[in-house]
């Protein structure tokens, strides 16, 4: 035990963080925030809901939400589809990246409400452990992650960028708009940058992207 002398009192270390913790919440007027769990995901009395239908891989869901929710928060509290990470809830890791009506969307910064009727693919739609997507499968050959936070986002991310590369759609790399996109690395790279992977596995990750699109890395 870590005893701090203050000049007066001896205070122990833990006792001073709690009262600093302590004081920190009160100032910030947030005494009454609790934590949303799982057994939190049916909306409080009094605040605003609508039914939301969409299939998510495959299977029609229809819910209740408060017109709050994220999509992200749909598909983790409430259908409990947790292979969707929330990295930041702020649209800067890509880490809850989803496949929307055959686009790739950051999960966290939409809400559930403005998807009625939508088609939603989620890491838990794209293969199984048995039959795993071509993508999945690259990654696992080519140590594709380390801790694996972020990579259902990266490889929801990957299948559509293959999807926007064969689509003809242009990127910040592509030099020629009216021309089709290259599958190069530039472009694979440029593509892949909303999606963050703070174990720095990027190089295996573009070997494994590579190999599916059909070109080295
Ligand atoms: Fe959505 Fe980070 S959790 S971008
Ligand atoms: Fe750990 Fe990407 S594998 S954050």
């Amino acid at each position: 035990m870590v005893e701090l002398n203050t000049g007066c009192l001896p205070i122990r270390r833990r006792e001073l963080l709690l009262a600093s913790a302590s004081s920190a919440v009160i100032a910030s007027g947030a005494v009454e925030a609790a934590p949303a769990g799982p057994s939190s995901a049916a909306p409080a009395a009094g605040v605003p809901t609508a039914q939301v239908s969409m299939v998510v891989n495959g299977e029609s869901h229809t819910l209740t939400l408060d017109t709050r929710t994220t999509l992200l928060d749909t598909l983790r509290e409430h259908l409990h589809l947790t292979g969707t990470k929330k990295g930041c809830d702020h649209g800067q890791c890509g880490a809850c990246t989803v496949i929307v009506d055959g686009r790739r969307i950051n999960s966290c910064l939409t809400l559930a409400v403005m998807h009625p009727g939508a088609k939603v693919t989620t890491i838990e739609g794209l293969g199984t452990p048995e039959h795993l997507h071509p993508l999945q499968a690259a990654f696992v050959k080519h140590d594709g992650y380390q801790c694996g936070y972020c990579t259902p986002g990266q490889i929801c991310s990957a299948v559509s960028v293959l999807d926007e590369i064969r689509a003809g759609v242009p990127s910040h790399a592509t030099a020629d708009l009216v021309a089709q996109p290259l599958l190069s690395a530039p472009e694979l790279r440029e593509r892949m940058s909303g999606n963050i992977c703070r174990c720095g596995a990027y190089s295996n990750i573009a070997e494994a992207i590579s190999e599916v699109a059909g070109r080295p890395a």
